[in-house]
């Protein structure tokens, strides 16, 4: 889902003011919304300066000087004028301005990161006397921005539906239209999708009615989404293909990414690779040019689930790992996204390619059928005796998913052998761990499960491959899945002999004891 729309610093109007100061007013605010912040901070500075400057005209000159300020990344100069557009407002007792003013301030502490600060100063907006709807519904928008970064979908509902209600008292018919949009997102985040194509249909009509054409891009976009959701492909391709045009015409390049992602998502689940692929990398180059890290880690994603559904896990291991490095780079204030929850959805992605691909090792080894998943069950649960933290147990997870990969060279007529095998087969048989890792070479992966898959048949005792290693020199990682690996090696029908129950497999294990180390064979053993 694209952002929201926002934040919403910046009155629509100045209000009713004497005439030579609001011409004055108004030629630096044309100014400053054609982007030549240069020539507007230059008029409002000389406001500031003049003599006899009325009250409401100086603490709007001071808000605005602050924003572009904030937009020059000064963040000292731009606080310390809205705090002076603040005393001012309030010495008129104008609870509107003085709200205006604390809703700039809010909305720096918002960006910077400072979200319980912004969130307070918010609500210090909001509690001023005389605030007008207009503002109101501003704030409520923000709240509503900052309720979503924080990944609290009802509290950002409920501040949306709050500036929805004011914006129609004042007659913002603009304010309505984005909160129906950032009403409509959010309910696509909760996968609502019902509600959330009636929220963007009322967007769409406002947007039209104020010949908004942006605000219509966005809208259809996210229809598109929706569409695809509820699987009415053609619906969706309309939508993303008008948005597209629309984008072009206004020659956004930023929503052009999206709008070829969305493409690209819906010639992929239609069947269509080449084009979904085609789709897919315009996104990404477009995101790239635009330097927009949101937009192209949620087109590489795409592009890696592509890769997966038609059988190329490697591909989508490697684009993976790199969504998941942008992801990371992202800045929730910024890009005014709940990363966590970004990050959180990605990592389910990546574990499925991974358990895949495990599987898909599986079927050319008809004995070990479940072998990774149970790998990784039981690696878990040792992880979790051991007290590890979060990172290391998705490393144990992903590894165990992947850790006999290098078998998919070994021989299948190797691999399935009934009688015992030969020392020449062996050999083959015992290359598994490093062929392994040849495969995942050039992968930048997230988590560090390199050392599971080279070192998972190594024992403590230095008798086992590829390197000989012994006692700690041995990764914790890698031992945790030797021990679960033989164990459920043992209580799992081979073709040279039949399955162990739990209670044989834990006395032949008692037995050679000494191939773990000891916490890790007592951590595994209160684990099954
Ligand atoms: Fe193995
Ligand atoms: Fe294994």
């Amino acid at each position: 889902m694209a952002q929201p729309i926002g934040p919403f610093p910046r009155p629509l109007a100045a209000g009713a003011i004497p005439g030579w100061a609001a011409a004055l007013l108004e030629e630096a605010v044309r100014l400053d919304r054609q982007g030549r912040i240069g020539e507007a901070g230059e008029r409002y500075h000389a406001i500031i300066g003049a003599e006899a400057i009325p009250g409401p005209v100086l603490a709007e000159a001071l808000r605005r000087l602050g924003v572009i300020h904030h937009r020059r990344n000064e963040p000292r100069v731009a606080r310390d004028l809205c705090n002076r557009s603040f005393e001012v407002a309030s010495a008129l007792a104008d609870g509107a301005l003085a709200a205006e003013a604390l809703n700039a301030l809010a909305g720096f502490e918002m960006e910077t990161g400072a979200l319980e600060r912004a969130g307070e100063i918010y609500g210090r907006a909001l509690a001023l006397g005389g605030v007008s709807d207009e503002v109101r519904g501003r704030i409520e928008q923000n709240l509503g921005i900052l309720a979503n970064i924080q990944g609290k979908h009802e509290e950002a509902l409920a501040h949306y539906e709050h500036a929805l209600e004011a914006c129609r008292r004042s007659g913002d018919e603009r304010g309505c239209a984005y909160a129906y949009h950032n009403l409509g997102m959010v309910s696509a985040d909760q996968k609502q999708w019902g509600k959330a194509e009636a929220y963007f249909r009322k967007s769409l009509h406002l947007a039209d009615l104020l010949h908004d054409l942006r605000l219509r891009g966005l809208c259809l976009l996210n229809y598109a989404e929706v569409h695809l959701a509820l699987q009415q492909y053609e619906h969706a391709r309309r939508s993303a293909e008008e948005a597209l045009g629309i984008f072009d015409e206004l020659d956004t390049q930023l929503a052009k990414a999206d709008a070829y992602k969305m493409l690209g998502m819906i010639f992929r689940e239609t069947g269509r690779p080449a084009l979904a692929e085609s789709r897919l990398r315009t996104a990404i180059e477009l995101a790239i040019a635009t330097g927009a890290l949101l937009s192209e880690a949620e087109a590489t994603r795409e592009l890696a689930i592509l890769r997966q559904s038609v059988g190329r896990n490697q591909d989508a291991l490697a684009l993976l790992s790199t969504a998941h490095r942008l992801f990371g780079q992202l800045h929730a204030q910024v890009d005014l996204v709940d990363v966590a929850a970004k990050v959180e959805e990605l990592e389910s992605t990546y574990l499925g390619v991974v358990r895949d691909w495990g599987q898909s090792i599986e079927s050319a080894d008809s004995y070990t059928h479940g072998h990774c998943e149970r790998v990784a069950n039981y690696a878990l649960a040792v992880a979790i005796e051991l007290k590890l933290d979060e990172v290391d147990r998705t490393t144990i997870r992903v590894g165990a998913y992947l850790h006999d990969l290098g078998k998919v060279k070994v021989p299948h007529e190797v691999l399935n052998k009934a009688g015992p095998l030969t020392l020449k087969e062996l050999e083959i048989i015992k290359s598994h761990p490093v062929w392994g890792l040849e495969l995942l070479a050039g992968i930048d992966l997230p988590w560090d499960i390199k050392p599971i898959i080279r070192s998972h048949h190594e024992r403590y005792d230095g008798t086992g491959y590829p390197d000989g290693l012994r006692g700690d020199a041995i990764p914790l990682s890698a031992q945790i899945i030797c021990v679960v690996d033989v164990y459920d090696a043992l209580t799992t029908n081979r073709s040279y002999r039949p399955a162990m129950t739990r209670d044989e497999a834990l006395a032949t294990m008692e037995d050679c004891r000494h191939w773990w180390r000891p916490d890790i064979f007592e951590a595994f053993l209160r684990a099954v």
